[in-house]
């Protein structure tokens, strides 16, 4: 069936190659696929970036409007601010013409296979993440695995914006292709990626299926009373420096206790080569002071959380090929989980390099609180690495965060793909603004004011910037749940 073509108005003023204005005869509706004849190139692809209404009622006339007098009518136009997207040329290649469109040429409605053949929206099979529907139309949005994994990936928005549940739908699609990931998951909230959703109540244009992904998940978490779901995530012992073991001890006073610390493990270690906390514990007990004490009873504690043992969970358990690893850091202290994802993080990618685990995705949620802007962190160095180098051996990153200006900008600038949510902080916005190309005023103005569930996707193997609505869930949200048991 061929739906008529609906014209929407014409060009006027100075026309830009990029971009010109239109005066509407019809709604529309920002972000709207629009076309026009080109006499050369035939049919181009264009979106309405931004809308105004001019009038010729000035500010006297206001005045006496105000003051009740209605005899003269007010004369107003509907203005729109149009962007070229372009053709696809002979080679399948998207182009712009070279030559401005004539003023007063006629603009129509966009029909679905135009926009489909120039925005590239065609099946990817194999390769293919359903991420959601092109907003007001019935295309899909796959993105590029390839491109996901080997170029990076960044989820940005507000807190309740709708982070977790793209990434949710993001790694039900990694697994289903079988790829491998690694989720930090500083909140425990993926866990439920195992259950299939319960009605959604979705919209059944999106053709989503509910489905557990149990056999494809395991968990691990270095406090496994709090998280009794997950496996112990333990380190070897001797494998923590003397400053790491503070960390992992709860102390933060470095000069006061880094020096008998050393002392104590080099004392220890000398005696009893394969030493456990336990025998930590026991040298701490001998010795007299208020700092030995301290140790003594963070030693204890340490020993308590079971973190440390003589050998420390294995790689081939963390890393199991086509299956997601969620690590699990709900409870656990903030400069810890920091040495967890520094650990873990550092692991992956040595052995990456060496080709000892297969490629995968490691997803980081609150990522600012690893890879800070202002400061460094005991994650930041390793993670900056992986930003910077980890494509080139099959280590993609996916940071997720709510403050896009306060993760490190060489990690940010490194992800090729944007997953942008609802934000409104205006120096999240801007950060945003400069760490994605392509990104015009209109679109920047937008991602202030999207719905729950809508997204704006660059990069993932697209060429143009792309409003999405975000697919439901084929597995359940995790995220409400959690925050209940929180309280
Ligand atoms: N695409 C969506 N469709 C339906 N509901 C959504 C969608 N995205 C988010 N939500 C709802 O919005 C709320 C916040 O989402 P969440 O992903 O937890 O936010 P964030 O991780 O950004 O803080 C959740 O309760 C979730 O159910
Ligand atoms: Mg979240």
């Amino acid at each position: 069936m061929k739906r008529a073509v609906e014209e929407v108005g014409l060009i006027f003023g100075d026309v830009g190659l990029g971009q010109f204005q239109i005066s509407l005869s019809h709604a529309v509706e920002r972000g709207d696929y629009l076309t026009i004849n080109d006499e050369a190139q035939g049919r181009v692809l264009c979106q309405l970036d931004d809308l105004r209404r001019t009038s010729d009622l000035n500010l006297e006339r206001a005045d006496e409007i105000g003051r009740g007098d209605v005899s003269t009518p007010i004369h107003e136009r509907l203005l729109g601010s149009v962007r070229v997207i372009g053709y696809r040329d002979g080679q399948g290649l998207v182009k712009i013409p070279t030559i401005p469109f004539r003023p007063g040429s006629k603009v129509y409605r966009a029909e679905e296979p135009l926009i489909a053949e120039v925005l590239g929206l065609k099946h990817r099979g194999n390769a293919g993440a359903y991420v959601g529907l092109l907003r007001n139309h019935r295309l899909r949005i796959e993105l590029d695995i390839n491109q996901l994994v080997q170029r990076h990936v960044s989820v940005l928005a507000k807190t309740g914006g709708g982070k977790s549940y793209l990434l949710g739908v993001l790694i039900e699609e990694l697994l289903r292709h079988k790829v491998t990931c690694v989720i930090i998951d500083p909140h425990g909230e993926y866990g439920s990626i195992r259950y299939p959703a319960e009605k959604n109540g979705a919209s059944p244009k999106f053709a989503v299926e509910a489905q557990g992904f149990a056999r494809q998940v395991q968990e691990f978490s270095p406090d496994v009373s709090l998280n009794p779901s997950a496996k112990p995530l333990t380190f070897s012992l001797r494998h923590i420096d003397p400053r790491d073991l503070l960390v992992f001890m709860g102390l933060t006073n470095i000069k006061s206790f880094l020096a008998p610390l050393k002392d104590l493990v080099e004392a220890v270690a000398a005696t009893t080569p394969e030493y456990t906390v336990k025998d930590l514990v026991r040298a701490a007990e001998r010795g007299e002071g208020a700092v030995a004490e301290t140790l003594h009873e963070r030693l204890e504690y340490l020993e308590q959380t079971k973190i440390l043992g003589p050998k420390g969970t294995s790689l081939n358990e963390l890393v199991v090929k086509g299956m997601a690893t969620l690590i699990n850091l709900r409870g656990v202290a903030p400069d810890v989980q920091e040495l967890v994802v520094a650990r873990i993080a550092l692991t992956l990618f040595d052995n990456r390099k060496k080709g000892k685990i297969p490629p995968l995705f490691l997803v980081l949620e609150e990522a600012h609180n690893f890879a800070p802007q202002q400061g460094s962190v005991t994650s930041s160095r390793i993670l900056k690495n992986i930003a910077s180098e980890g494509r080139k051996f099959g280590l993609g990153l996916c940071v997720v965060t709510q403050r896009a200006a306060r993760i490190d900008k060489s990690v940010l600038s490194q992800c090729n793909t944007q997953l942008i949510l609802q934000v409104t902080n205006p120096l999240d916005l801007k950060a945003i603004a400069q760490s994605i190309e392509g990104l015009t005023d209109g679109m920047t103005d937008m991602i202030q004011s999207l719905p729950v569930g809508v997204a704006l996707v660059t990069g993932g193997g697209y060429h143009t910037p792309l409003f999405c609505e975000v697919r439901p869930r084929a597995s359940r949200h995790g995220g409400e749940s959690v925050r209940v048991v929180e309280n």
